[in-house]
Order: C-alpha cells, then sequence, then structure tokens
C-alpha cells in the first residue's frame, strides 16, 4: 500500500530510527542547516525541530539517505530499479475530490504571514530565508496538464517571495509561454509535506505534455487525490500538510538570491519573478519541511538520484539495447556527470550514446561510457576503464555551443540563464571495437592465443578463485582472536 501522506512516512522513518525530535531550542537562522549537514555527513536520521520560534514542527532531512530512499520508495535495493521502471510505465489518473485535510485551516488577507512559518536560512550568504523542498504545481497555461517540480523560493515580506525556475525546466516554460501569451499573472501552487513518492514524482524526467499526477499514480500503484485551490483552479494534493497559493506577477522583478546550489556553490542574486501569496492552507497540527541544498551530497541531490537515473535509463535503453545500468554520481549534481554501462553492437555506436546523452535536456557535461563489467557506481573501476581502454585522441569527443546546465559557476554570470552555451565532453571508454578481449572463461592463466602482434589484447590479470578461496587465518584475524 502507498503512504497516504507525509504523516505516514514520518511515522515509519520513526519507526525504523531514521527520525528522531529535537526539543530545544534551534534557531532558523544557519542552525537549522548546521543540524542538518550535521546529520546528512553520517547519513543520519531525520529531524523534527520542535522549537523553532514558531508554532509549527520544522521536519528536515527525510530524503538525505539512500536508506531513507528504499524506505520511500517501499523497496530493497535489488528490486528498486525495477519496481520504479514497471510504476513509469503504468501510469494512473488522478482523483478529484471535494475536500480534503490540506484545507483544514485556510489564511487568506491580513492572516497571511510567511514570518509565522519555520522556514531557514541555510547558508551565510544566502539573500534571506528559503523555502527548499516546495513542490510547484504549475498548470500549462494552453492545456492545463500538470507538472511538478521542487523550486526554491526567497521569502521578500510577509506576503511575496521569489524564485528562480530555469528555462529548461516545465515551470520556467510555463512562465515563457504565459508571458508570450500576454498574460500579466500567473496561478501557481507551493505544495509542501506529500506523500514521500509524490515528492520523487517531481525528479522523474518525463515529457513536456506528461501529467505528473499520473505518474505518480503509477509509481505509487494508487491514484492521488486532488482539491481545488481556494483562491484558482490550480489543483492540490488533498493530503499536503501546507500549500501556498501563488498569483505570479508577469510585470515586475525582484532581486532575488544569492542562494548556496546544489552545485556546492553559492549562485549570485540577480532579477527574478514576484510570486504574491494570495492564501496559505494547511492541516490541522501541521509539519512544515526544511531541505539542505548545497555541497554534494544533500537531500537535493538523494531526491533527485533515482528518478533521474530510471526515467534516462528508460529513454536511452530503446536505442541502446545493451544499455545495463547507468550513474548520475550525487559529486555531479545528478546531472553534470554521467556514467553509462552498455556494450557496443557495432563500431561507434558508444559515440551514439555519448551524443545522445548530451542531446537530452539533462545537459549533462560530462559523459563516459564503459563496458557492461564495469560497476558504473564505483568510481575506481570507472577510472580504471578510462585509465586503460581509451585513448585520448581517439576516443573523447567534445561538442561545442549546446545549451548548458544553467548553474555552472564555470560559465559567466553575466550571461543571462536562457542564453548559456557551453562544451560538454565525451569520453568512450569501452574497449575499442573488435580487440581482443579475454572474457575471464580461461582465467586460469591459458590463453588461446599464442600470438596477439598486431591486436588490442585486453585480458584482465585477475587472480582467479580468490573469491571462494578457503582461508581460515584469515577469517581469524579478522574475527580477532
Ligand atoms: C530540492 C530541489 C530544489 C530544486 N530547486 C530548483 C529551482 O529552484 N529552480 C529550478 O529551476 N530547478 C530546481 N530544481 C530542479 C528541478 O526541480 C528538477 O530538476 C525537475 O526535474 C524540474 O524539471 P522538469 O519538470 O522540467 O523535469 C530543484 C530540485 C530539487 C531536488
Amino acid at each position: 500500500m502507498a503512504y497516504k501522506d507525509f504523516r505516514e512516512f514520518l511515522e515509519v522513518l520513526k519507526e525504523k530510527g531514521e527520525l528522531i525530535e529535537i526539543n530545544r531550542k534551534v534557531a532558523l537562522d544557519l542552525e537549522v542547516g548546521k543540524a542538518l549537514r550535521k546529520s546528512a555527513a553520517i547519513s543520519g536520521p531525520a529531524l523534527i525541530f520542535n522549537q523553532n520560534g514558531t508554532k509549527f514542527p520544522l521536519v528536515g532531512g527525510i530524503y538525505n539517505s539512500r536508506s531513507k530512499a528504499l524506505l520511500a520508495f517501499q523497496s530493497n535495493e535489488e528490486d528498486l530499479f525495477k519496481n520504479v521502471l514497471d510504476g513509469l510505465k503504468k501510469p494512473i489518473a488522478p482523483i478529484k475530490v471535494s475536500k480534503g485535510p490540506a484545507q483544514e485551516n485556510i489564511l487568506t488577507g491580513e492572516k497571511i504571514d510567511l514570518s509565522a512559518l519555520p522556514i531557514p536560512k541555510y547558508s551565510p550568504a544566502d539573500g534571506g530565508a528559503y523555502i527548499t523542498p516546495g513542490i510547484v504545481v504549475s498548470q500549462d497555461p494552453e492545456t492545463g496538464i500538470p507538472d511538478l517540480g521542487n523550486y526554491r523560493f526567497q521569502v521578500m515580506d510577509k506576503k511575496t517571495l521569489s524564485f528562480l525556475a530555469q528555462p529548461n525546466h516545465r515551470f520556467g516554460k510555463h512562465i515563457a509561454k504565459a508571458r508570450k501569451m500576454g498574460l500579466k499573472t500567473y496561478s501557481v501552487a507551493l505544495v509542501l509535506g506529500v506523500d514521500p513518492i509524490l515528492a520523487y514524482t517531481c525528479q522523474f524526467q518525463v515529457s513536456d505534455t506528461t501529467n505528473d499526477y499520473e505518474v505518480a499514480g503509477g509509481l505509487r500503484r494508487e491514484a492521488v487525490q486532488l482539491i481545488p485551490c481556494t483562491t484558482s483552479n490550480v489543483l492540490v494534493p488533498a493530503f499536503a500538510e501546507f500549500v501556498l497559493e501563488l498569483e505570479i506577477d508577469l510585470t515586475k522583478n525582484i532581486f532575488e538570491g544569492p542562494l548556496g546550489e546544489y552545485t556546492g556553490y553559492y549562485t549570485p542574486g540577480s532579477l527574478k519573478p514576484i510570486a504574491n501569496v494570495k492564501a496559505i492552507t494547511h492541516r490541522n497540527d501541521a509539519f512544515f519541511q526544511a531541505l539542505l541544498t548545497g555541497v554534494p551530497p544533500t537531500e537535493n541531490h538523494v531526491l533527485k538520484q533515482i528518478p533521474f537515473e530510471a526515467s534516462f535509463f528508460n529513454t536511452m535503453k530503446e536505442q541502446f539495447p545493451t544499455l545495463k545500468k547507468l550513474a548520475f554520481p550525487l559529486s555531479g549534481g545528478v546531472s553534470f556527470y554521467l556514467v553509462m554501462g552498455l556494450e557496443p553492437r557495432f563500431a561507434g555506436e558508444a559515440r551514439q550514446a555519448i551524443l545522445a546523452a548530451m542531446a537530452s535536456n539533462v545537459r549533462p557535461k560530462v559523459v563516459i561510457v564503459v563496458n557492461t563489467d564495469i560497476d558504473v557506481h564505483n568510481s575506481t573501476e570507472v577510472e580504471w576503464a578510462v585509465s586503460f581502454r581509451m585513448q585520448p585522441e581517439e576516443d573523447t569527443i567534445i561538442v561545442k555551443d549546446i545549451p548548458a546546465g544553467p548553474l555552472d559557476p564555470s560559465i559567466l554570470d553575466s550571461i543571462p540563464l536562457d542564453s548559456r552555451v557551453a562544451s560538454s565532453i565525451g569520453i568512450d571508454a569501452t574497449y575499442p571495437f573488435g580487440s581482443i578481449v579475454d572474457d575471464g572463461s580461461n582465467r586460469d592463466g591459458s590463453s588461446n592465443l599464442k600470438e596477439t602482434k598486431g591486436v588490442l589484447y585486453f585480458k584482465v590479470a585477475e587472480v582467479p578463485g580468490w573469491q571462494t578461496y578457503d582461508f581460515p587465518e584469515l577469517d581469524k584475524a579478522r574475527r580477532g582472536s
């Protein structure tokens, strides 16, 4: 059974020792960030800050480790990928209901006060307090098809927020479209505290015409229940802890930022759109949510990794059927650095895979292809392949002037986000096509080849049978007796 809501997930985390409550005063200004970072650094528990200076408990770190991700997906590591891919293939339409707990409390007019919410400032040079775990529900201004995506919002005053929607993300595309249609305002919702699969759904890479609630339904194996906002026709999850109903002013900008970003560096401040809060609705005894972004790994990266890898695998597998696994490592911000494991069926196929990856909306800056004997998640194995299976002059490609990852700090910040182009490097670290590769079937040291001159010959110098070698002295030494 899918998790019904955020609270049910918190209960499971608590049961498994993955959530603790902090019952002393912790300051929203930088101290919450320190605590979240310290716990995440040891893959530690999620934290509930009960005394944060507001009446709402603040929950952070619920997506900070792989073990919590497995609890969210209700899966073990072995079955995870298959379960996720199965869910992606069977979308389930959402159900519209007339009311839900998300609107047990409705605050409008003078009652709207963002300073009454526990919104932390995470890094010292941040422009202010930031809502980082919020899910924007933005309906395509033309078709009405909803997108779910995580977007950060800076608090400007009691009723005003500003935000960044990168031009290659759907919310950014919706805003661009609304502007083009001549709209002066555009209504969206910012949702906090939802069942974990709904949160992970935001990061699946789907087409711009996909209804993300249907994707969530497929992944949950159960329809998401939706209610309309009180001030617009935007549909939001009925069991959310908080919903901020926003009206974006498409005519004005405000200075937003800087913010410590998922690249591990600050993005400088710049002029960005204004979002006016038209209503705040919340459950009784609602939980607010915190999420630390910054030097990888953080919750931001963990949240993206499973969805990015699964959806990208789905797309690439169609053209490259020998693709066995791929990795978007946390260190590359889960987008800038990609490793794919496949067996080229003909000369140049690894290169095709590199170019296909570079052409995707993820915009990886470094793409490495290795054979399937390499564990794509093990950087030592990947570096081993790069070191010995390729020749730089023949096996690297640099493609110039393609759309860049907009927040890459190695690009001049004076260039507008939608105008940033850069280069991407591909490394084909698979065995050169046509070379002779001893597959290990005769790792007893013998070789069918008596003479290898004139061909590229790779035989792994493995010590055969070491895994199953009976070694009682070592066992004894390790037991310390
Ligand atoms: C915690 C978190 C915060 C994010 N904040 C932003 C943001 O402020 N602006 C942005 O453009 N993308 C942000 N992203 C990335 C997008 O949410 C994400 O990659 C998503 O896929 C949106 O693009 P799509 O709907 O076009 O697939 C964030 C991701 C995470 C996990």
